[in-house]
């Protein structure tokens, strides 16, 4: 995959996602992962209020993240980045906005599921502080009648 850098002098920032960004996101979603969220997930979660933040450089999409309030804590429910904008070193500053933003809303806890075989996202994880601490046997989908575990994982606040 062709690494690209933002265009010089593009300031990058974390804007909340409007329905008119599905397009840029689903481009995204759809080339990062084997089981994708559809257009409907984006625009349920949109109306249930989660919050959906886009890290943009200018203009361009660069990834984005969709958190969910609870009591005293928060839920990474997903976090992905462009193929050609991966490891730059974007993806702990997106956990660092995850974390403010659980921060700003008296969460102690920010929690999150991840694929058992999802290893890079968890070693990512892992160097940010988040720990695992259960299993979900069977929890996704994987591929025709097969299920994959997930892993618990979560950060203190
Ligand atoms: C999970 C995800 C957001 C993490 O982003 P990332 O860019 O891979 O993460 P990092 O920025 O921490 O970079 C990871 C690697 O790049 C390296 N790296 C980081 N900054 C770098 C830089 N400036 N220059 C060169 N390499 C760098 C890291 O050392 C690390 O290397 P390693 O994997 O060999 O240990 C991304 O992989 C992704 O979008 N994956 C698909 C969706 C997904 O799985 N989401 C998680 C669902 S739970």
């Amino acid at each position: 995959m062709l690494k690209r850098k933002p265009q010089a002098g593009a300031e990058a920032s974390f804007v909340a996602m409007a329905l008119a960004d599905l397009d840029a996101v689903m481009d995204i979603e759809q080339r990062v992962y084997t089981h994708p969220w559809s257009r409907a997930s984006f625009a349920d979660v949109l109306e249930s209020g989660y919050a959906v933040q886009l890290l943009k450089a200018g203009d361009t999409l660069l990834g984005y993240f969709v958190v969910m309030e609870g009591v005293d804590e928060a839920h990474l429910l997903n976090i992905a980045l462009a193929p050609e904008y991966q490891r730059q070193g974007w993806a702990p500053l997106m956990l660092d906005a995850v974390a403010i933003w659980a921060r700003a809303r008296a969460a102690d806890w920010l929690w999150l599921e991840v694929r058992s075989g999802n290893t890079r996202a968890q070693a990512v994880y892992r160097r940010r502080g988040f720990e695992p601490v259960a299993r979900r046997t069977g929890y996704y989908a994987a591929g025709r009648c097969q299920r994959e575990d997930a892993v618990v994982m979560r950060l203190a606040l």
